[in-house]
């Protein structure tokens, strides 16, 4: 495959490099003079290991030039992938000058190429620059449709100080199309990537832009973490390496996709309790433990999030409710913010009734029974024992669990219930392709 490489800087130039490696053409193309004239002489323009000696057997072997003319960096490759850079402007937002001002140069280019031509954005974008600024800038200036030419974006990962080694094998090999589809560049997407074109995922545009962002997010709030957690040990004597390393070993629950689903916010008996007892170790011994206290500020703001997604309902007034613990399967309703809801729910009037087969009333005891005595009185009368009585007595439904039947037998009702989903599992839209079958 013949390559163009917009943007000679990390992502760039060990692009350049490894795909030389991997027999296809490159050329490279910047607006600084420097940055060309090395890549044109097998020269890094970074210092990462390995990409020296790479750069040097590309342009031994003859399959490196670099240029600042666009039109013949995309007249003389199959493939342009754009790797500028997307600063920090002022208030955190990324500048997407230069990647619309690369978009303008290939378009332009395309305009007088014959033959089809794929554009891979490997920048790092917020959600709904294809949509908005590459692809209708590519079409518009090329005078393409979307069938002529492939415009993709396809994240990527390599981490600075081991670039080469992450470029060939990549986390994750995700390609972001418009519409989530492959798109007949399959073949090119894994020459690129030097994958199986089964192991490649695609995805919609919107999610692949976000995706990269997310996952570096993740990776500053572990470091933040540990070191939060670092910081709590040494105050207690405790070997901060050695207990995370211990975490770290639990596959099952730590580091696995446990609790890494939007849904609802935490609660139970376990979560808050914890949570402010080590805060409270961090204050007694005078450290500021910021990520640790912010837990459970973000965990009340999406109850107030939840909160005001359940006020749906309004309008109706006999509610029905999936769930009440705060956990299914259990019984235990410390903490659960099902029963918040319930609580504000009734406090404004509404004929609410909840369904969750593991309570019952007569065998609450303790903590549990007192916690719900205070919060919903009666609990007893509001309890339904099937889906069937909540959707008998239900105008509009809150979905709180994941694992729920009920909108299968709502779909096949006469008048199905307005459908207030909380889970962040999206699924209405699939109750609503259900409603329109039945
Ligand atoms: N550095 C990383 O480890 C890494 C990893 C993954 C993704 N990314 C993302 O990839 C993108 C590039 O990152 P980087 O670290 O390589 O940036 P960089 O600043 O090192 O390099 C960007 C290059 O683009 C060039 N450029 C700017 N405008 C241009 C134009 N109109 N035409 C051609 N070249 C132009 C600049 O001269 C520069 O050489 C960013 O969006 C970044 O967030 C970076």
């Amino acid at each position: 495959m013949r390559v163009s490489v917009f943007g000679l800087g990390y992502v760039g130039c060990v692009s350049v490099a490894c795909l030389a490696r991997e027999k296809h053409q490159v050329i490279g193309l910047d607006v600084i003079d420097e940055k060309v004239n090395a890549i044109a002489n097998g020269v890094a323009t970074v210092v990462e290991p390995g990409v020296d000696e790479l750069l040097v057997e590309a342009k031994k072997i003859g399959r490196l030039s670099a240029t600042k003319d666009a039109v013949a960096a995309v007249h003389s490759s199959d493939m342009s992938l754009i790797c500028v850079g997307t600063p920090s402007g002022p208030d955190g937002s990324l500048i997407m000058n230069y990647v619309k001002e690369t978009a303008q140069a290939i378009g332009r280019a395309l305009k007088t190429k014959v033959g089809h031509h794929i554009v891979v954005l490997r920048s790092t974008v917020p959600p709904g620059t294809m949509e908005n600024l590459i692809v209708p800038t590519i079409l518009a200036e090329s005078d393409r449709t979307l069938d002529e030419v492939g415009i993709l974006i396809v994240p990527e990962f390599l981490r600075e100080g081991t670039a080469v080694a992450d470029y060939y094998d990549p986390p994750l090999a995700v390609v972001g199309s418009h519409d989530g589809q492959p798109d007949g560049n399959q073949g090119a997407l894994a020459a690129l990537l030097a994958v199986d074109p089964e192991r490649l995922t695609w995805i919609p545009f919107r999610q692949a832009e976000l995706l990269k962002s997310t996952c570096n997010v993740f990776h500053a709030l572990k470091v933040a973490f540990a070191n939060e957690i670092g910081s709590l040990c040494s105050s207690q004597q405790i070997d901060g390496r050695s207990l995370m390393r211990l975490l770290c070993q639990d596959r099952k629950l730590n580091i696995s996709p446990a609790y890494l689903r939007p849904g609802m916010p935490f609660g139970g008996s376990c979560l808050p309790k914890d949570l402010s007892g080590v805060i409270a170790l961090g204050m007694h011994a005078a450290l500021d433990l910021p990520l640790l206290k912010a837990i459970a500020q973000s965990n009340a703001a999406h109850k107030v999030r939840a909160m005001d997604a359940a006020r749906r309902v309004n309008g109706f007034r006999r509610i029905g409710m999936d769930g009440l613990a705060f956990k299914s399967g259990t019984d235990d309703l410390r903490e659960s913010p099902m029963v918040e809801i319930a609580e504000h729910l009734i406090g404004k009037g509404y004929d609410l009734r909840i369904l969750d087969p593991a309570v019952e009333t007569a065998r609450l005891t303790g903590a549990n029974k007192t916690y719900i005595e205070k919060h919903v009185p009666h609990l007893a009368d509001r309890l339904v024992g099937s889906e069937k009585e909540l959707l008998d007595h239900a105008e509009a439904i809150i979905l709180t669990r994941d694992d729920c039947s009920l909108l299968d037998l709502a779909a096949q009702l006469e008048r199905p219930p307005l459908v207030v989903d909380l889970t962040g599992a999206d699924r209405t839209s699939a109750f609503e392709q259900e409603l329109a079958l039945a």
